[in-house]
This record gives structure tokens, C-alpha cells and sequence, in this order.
């Protein structure tokens, strides 16, 4: 993404920023509350349209309008509050909306192998796949919006605050899932205001400060107070005196 901007009335959320992501790579994506990174993940989902920049998808321009265009790309979103239909059963969350038919009639033998396959490729046991998803735990809630979000076989995975609701055990889990589904060659982008968790399954580290990208810093060399001072002060250490911003 190159010089995105984006306006809503008289805020600024987006000053010109750029993000880059790699084949096959975690990117934390972190920074205070209303900095922009909501915003800056609609964007590449066709949710929100920017009021100017460029998204590269594999090296081209793109054009993303709509969801349906980003999706074509091969982007999902997993969204904070999973967006799933409480009352039916796993593999209809799956496929939600897109119910392979038979004679007009859903093929729920159909369906509830290809969610199976989908929710074995993420290693996590369902008791049933009938079971209403209203009655499952936040963690497997989150799974079943993930493994919707895998159906689609996307290259890029993009997860907002995904472990703000969950367990400590489901937290950990969904860390592992990151973990084997980078392995698969999909690149994920995680906002989270837990920088225990980035830097556990992070390859680098985008910082937002005020609509503005601060840095991005490789989390083998980066310490939890360098990006602490890129999110709260736009530089990345007194010591080292990086870009300052102010
Ligand atoms: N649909 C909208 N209409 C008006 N203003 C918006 C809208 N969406 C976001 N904003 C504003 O844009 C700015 C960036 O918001 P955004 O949600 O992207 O922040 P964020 O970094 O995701 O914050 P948080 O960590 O709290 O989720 C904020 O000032 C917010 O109020
Ligand atoms: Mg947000």
C-alpha cells in the first residue's frame, strides 16, 4: 500500500501511509487507539475506498472497490466480532452464503466435507459440525470465523484483534494456527494491542502513530520498548534517536 489516505469529515485517519507485506510473513500491526489501523485494513478489503493512494497486490496496481474485489485477490479479514450467524450449525458458518446447492436443495453432505476438510487443515477439533454456533466458546467461535475466512484459500489473512476475547489456552492456539498457516505460505497481518503475542509470532512489525507509519521493525532486532516508543513518541528510542516525528 503507497500514500494511502483517508478521510471521514474533518478527521484525518490516514495521512499518506505505506505498508508493505511479505510472501509467507506475520506483520503485527500495532499502535494507540484510533491510530488507523482499522481503517487501513478496510481499505485493503474493499470495506472503505481510500481518498487517494495505490494498493500493489503481486508486484500490479489493483483495484479494490469491494469486499468481492479483495477477495478475488485472495484477501480475507476476520473481523473483531467474527460476524457469524449464532444460531446455525459450524458448517453452515463455513459456507455461509454460498451453500453448495443440489437441485436447489443445500448439499449438506457436501458441505460439511469441505468444512471438515477446511477445519482438519487448521488442526482443530470440532465435537460437531452441527452444533449451533451460538453455543460454542469465544476460541472456537473464532476458529469457525477463520476457517470460513480459509475456505476461500486466501494468500493474505488479515485478523483484528483477534485474541482480545479469548482464553489464555485459546489465545495460544490461535497463536499455533498462525504459526502453521504461515508455514502453508499464507501471509498474515494481526493487529493487536498485545505486544507479548507479536512478538511471539511475528516476523516484523508495523507501527501506526496519529494516522501516520512510524516504522516497521524487524522483530528479531526490535525490543518491546523500541516499538513502544514508535507507538507512544514516533521514534524508536531515546538512545538510538530514530526518525523523529514531533
Ligand atoms: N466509519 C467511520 N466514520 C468516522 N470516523 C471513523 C470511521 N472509522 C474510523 N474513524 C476514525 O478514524 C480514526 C482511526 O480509526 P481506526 O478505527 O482505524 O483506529 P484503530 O487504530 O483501529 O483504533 P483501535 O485500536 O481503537 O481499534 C479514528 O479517529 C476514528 O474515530
Ligand atoms: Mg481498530
Amino acid at each position: 500500500m503507497r500514500g494511502i489516505v483517508k478521510r471521514f469529515g474533518a478527521v484525518q485517519a490516514l495521512k499518506g501511509v505505506d505498508l508493505d507485506l511479505y510472501p509467507g510473513e506475520v506483520l503485527g500491526l500495532v499502535g494507540d487507539n484510533s491510530a488507523g489501523k482499522s481503517t487501513l485494513m478496510k481499505i485493503l478489503t474493499g470495506a472503505y475506498r481510500a481518498d487517494a493512494g495505490t494498493i500493489y497486490f503481486e508486484g500490479r496496481p489493483v483495484a479494490i472497490h469491494s469486499p468481492l474485489d479483495s477477495r478475488r485477490l485472495g484477501i480475507e479479514m476476520i473481523y473483531q466480532n467474527f460476524a457469524l450467524c449464532g444460531n446455525l450449525d459450524v458448517a453452515s458458518n463455513v459456507f455461509l452464503g454460498r451453500w453448495p446447492a443440489a437441485r436447489l436443495l443445500v448439499d449438506r453432505r457436501r458441505m460439511e466435507q469441505e468444512a471438515a476438510k477446511v477445519i482438519e487443515r487448521m488442526k482443530f477439533a470440532f465435537p460437531s459440525l452441527r452444533t449451533p454456533v451460538e453455543t460454542l466458546s469465544g476460541g472456537r467461535q473464532q476458529a469457525v470465523a477463520i476457517a470460513r475466512a480459509l475456505a476461500f484459500d486466501p494468500k493474505v489473512l488479515i485478523m483484528d484483534e483477534p485474541t482480545a476475547n479469548l482464553s489464555p489456552n485459546a489465545s495460544q492456539r490461535l497463536l499455533e494456527l498462525v504459526r502453521d498457516l504461515r508455514g502453508q505460505g499464507v501471509s498474515i497481518i494481526i493487529i493487536s494491542h498485545r505486544m507479548q503475542e507479536i512478538f511471539d509470532v511475528g516476523d516484523r512489525i508495523s507501527v501506526l502513530r496519529q494516522g501516520e507509519m512510524v516504522g516497521t521493525l524487524s522483530i528479531a532486532d526490535a525490543t518491546e520498548d523500541d516499538v513502544l516508543n514508535l507507538i507512544v513518541a514516533g521514534r524508536r528510542s531515546r538512545q538510538e534517536g530514530g526518525p523523529a516525528r514531533d
